[in-house]
């Protein structure tokens, strides 16, 4: 198994587990403008942990999760190598979660409008289905169930997904906004920032 770094977390990458690219990065940068100490926090989508490991670091206590088994012990074991804690579960976006139970959730989804083939795990890192939009659809309906009531989600989006969309059906449960974006080759990406505010 190779070894890398990100941002200072020694990461095993496999071939059936996302490698950390673009859209990681613009989600941990979003994250350092956030107070995470004390906090609940929960990483989906977590793949190789990265991210859930950057929470942990800070978070009083953090879960990831992961459809997948492949990321999801992956993820694991990449918490030892960096010595922090993570409660790691196999589950579908927010599904295994109660109300209320988190201060801080983030999601890099995958978002390409293709079909993931059932056949390759790995293909659920990047294609989202229908707009490149299912599970960040199913994960913006459910956030504000699992968010402690003023508790921030963060999430990735791309111009693919229609942002505009994307915006409006977050704004309509939670105070929505863009707080960080990058033009890639083909497309653009945003981090979305989301409060959990009654409106
Ligand atoms: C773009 S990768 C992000 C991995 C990692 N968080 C990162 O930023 O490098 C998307 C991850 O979401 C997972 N995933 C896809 N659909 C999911 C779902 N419905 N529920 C939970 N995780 C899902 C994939 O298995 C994959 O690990």
């Amino acid at each position: 198994m190779v070894e890398r770094e990100v941002r200072g977390i020694r990461l095993k990458v496999r071939d059936d587990v996302y490698d950390p690219a673009e859209d990681t990065l613009l989600l941990l940068d979003a994250l350092e403008d956030q107070e995470l100490r004390g906090k609940r926090c929960l990483d989906v989508g977590t793949g190789s942990g990265v991210i859930a490991i950057r929470l942990a670091k800070e978070c009083e206590f953090t879960v990831a999760v992961d459809l997948l088994e492949a990321p999801a012990l992956l993820a694991k074991e990449n918490s030892k190598i960096n010595g922090v804690y993570l409660e790691v579960v196999q589950g579908d976006v927010l599904t295994a979660f109660r109300e209320g139970s988190f201060d801080v959730v983030t999601f890099n989804p995958p978002y390409l409008p293709e079909d993931p083939d059932p056949s390759s795990g790995i293909t659920y890192s990047w294609a989202g289905g229908f707009m490149g939009r299912e599970p960040l659809d199913r994960f913006l309906a459910d956030l504000p169930r699992v968010l402690k009531v003023g508790g921030l989600g963060l999430f990735l989006f791309s111009d693919l997904n229609d942002s505009e969309w994307v915006l409006r059906t977050c704004n309509k449960k939670m105070v929505c906004e863009v707080v960080r974006r990058r033009k890639l080759s083909f497309h653009e990406i945003y981090v979305a920032r989301a409060q959990n505010l009654p409106r």
